[in-house]
């Protein structure tokens, strides 16, 4: 199983209202097996306690430029060492005018400009700050000197006004600076992933549709995107925001969920079969909502396409992955499936631990034998199967 050395940050926290979000992103950081640091400027500790960030990195957190607790006495040096990237979140006016600037005055602009790793920015502040030319020439200066910066949004400020400044949420910072960086194990490979439930009209109000939430696709298009690859989501109705980047295609059935991927196979490298496809439509949906009777109705029911099967057995077929939901006998039932369907990877899981659950294992089939996925969110065991699947592809394309 590839695995993925421990990344590091150092999370600056500058003195913006945005401050308490930084809390929220020091737990996303940790969540995403990102070890965090935290340096705030004076002002930041006005509005948000360093004992708050110490608690949820487990590390004591650093303000001065002086501080005895720093090997040989070099905070401004030691604390960005060997680190993966310099995060600031909230970053103010003040603070960007200071970055642009090339300025030094407190430890966390001496890291920055002391650094050996990459600078990124989130910036919060008022509309009018954001707006004005000054702050418009300091980020583009930024930009030209190879800084990230991650936002603002649009939307309700802390001075009652609404506009351009707002801090992205924790999460969506968290999100990107975790894709920064994941190894870019798929760079450049076009992923089509098929994901949650389909659904099958049986009149005009209903219909056959299963539990699939979809999360698991859509942690998976998630992790390939960080891997460096370009994704389409082809998707079934869920209630999921598309992760950012990622081309999504939204189906209703199965049938238009393989139209939908014939469209795009040609165009892939890597096909992932996340989708709980229905097996069977109704022969004839009614136009009209069926009205209750006391008679027997009976559905009639045909068989859908295998859309991974098909796939798989084309002429050039890209590097396919198959998912298998389980009730019993997991490893019997996923090698018979991968067999059947000619897959040289399947990732087989129990359904009534996996399905609409947060947390997922997975046992991965391939030609070596099984490897098993521990039990983590979702989000981290997609990480662990996209990066199964780039060893496998890239031993594939190796021998085409
Ligand atoms: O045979 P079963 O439905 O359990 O197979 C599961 C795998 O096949 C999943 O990867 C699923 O997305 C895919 N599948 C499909 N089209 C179907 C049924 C399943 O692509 N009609």
């Amino acid at each position: 199983m590839a695995e993925t050395s421990r990344k590091s940050v150092v999370l600056g926290v500058t003195g913006g209202i945005a401050a308490y979000k930084a809390a929220e992103l020091t737990r996303e950081l940790a969540r995403n097996g990102i070890e965090v640091q935290v340096v705030m400027t004076e002002a930041a500790r006005g509005l948000v306690a360093p004992a708050t960030f110490q608690a949820l990195s487990g590390k004591p957190v650093y303000t001065d430029l002086w501080d005895a607790r720093a090997a040989d006495n070099m905070a401004h040096i030691e604390l960005s060492r060997g680190k993966d990237a310099i995060v600031v979140a909230p970053a103010t006016a003040d603070f960007i005018a200071k970055l642009a600037q090339g300025l030094a005055d407190d430890l966390l602009s001496t890291l920055c400009l002391a650094r050996e790793c990459p600078l990124i920015v989130a910036p919060a502040m008022n509309r009018q700050m954001w707006d004005n030319p000054a702050t418009r020439r300091n980020i583009e200066r930024l930009l030209r000197d190879g800084v990230a910066i991650l936002g603002p949004a649009s939307g309700d400020q802390a001075c009652g006004e609404v506009g351009m400044g707002r801090m992205l949420e924790a999460r969506d910072i968290a999100e990107a600076v975790t894709a920064f960086l994941a190894p870019k194990s798929l760079r450049g490979a076009r992923v089509l992933i098929t994901a949650g439930p389909t659904f099958e009209t049986i009149d005009a109000v209903r219909g056959i549709t299963n539990r699939s939430s979809g999360k698991m696709g859509y942690a998976v298009a998630r992790a390939a995107l960080e891997a460096g690859a370009r994704v389409t989501l082809i998707s079934g109705p869920t209630s999921l925001a598309a992760p950012a980047g990622a081309q999504r295609v939204d189906v209703v059935s199965a049938r238009d969920m393989f139209e939908a991927v014939k469209k795009r196979v040609a165009d892939a490298d890597i096909f992932v079969s996340v989708a709980a496809v229905s097996d069977y439509h109704v022969a004839s949906p009614q136009r009209q909502k069926i009205k209750r009777s006391a008679r027997r109705l009976r559905l009639d029911l045909l068989p859908n396409p295998d859309i991974l099967a098909w796939v798989a057995a084309r002429p050039r077929p890209p590097f396919c992955v198959g998912f298998a939901a389980e009730t019993e006998n997991l490893r019997k039932h996923a090698e018979a499936k991968r067999r059947a369907k000619k897959v040289p990877l399947l990732a087989a899981n129990l359904a009534q631990q996996a399905i609409g659950a947060d947390d997922n294992e997975l046992t991965l089939f391939d030609d070596a034998g099984a490897h098993k996925l521990p039990r983590a969110s979702k989000q981290v065991v997609a990480r662990q199967l996209v990066a199964h699947i780039a060893k496998l592809f890239k031993e594939a394309s190796s021998k085409r």
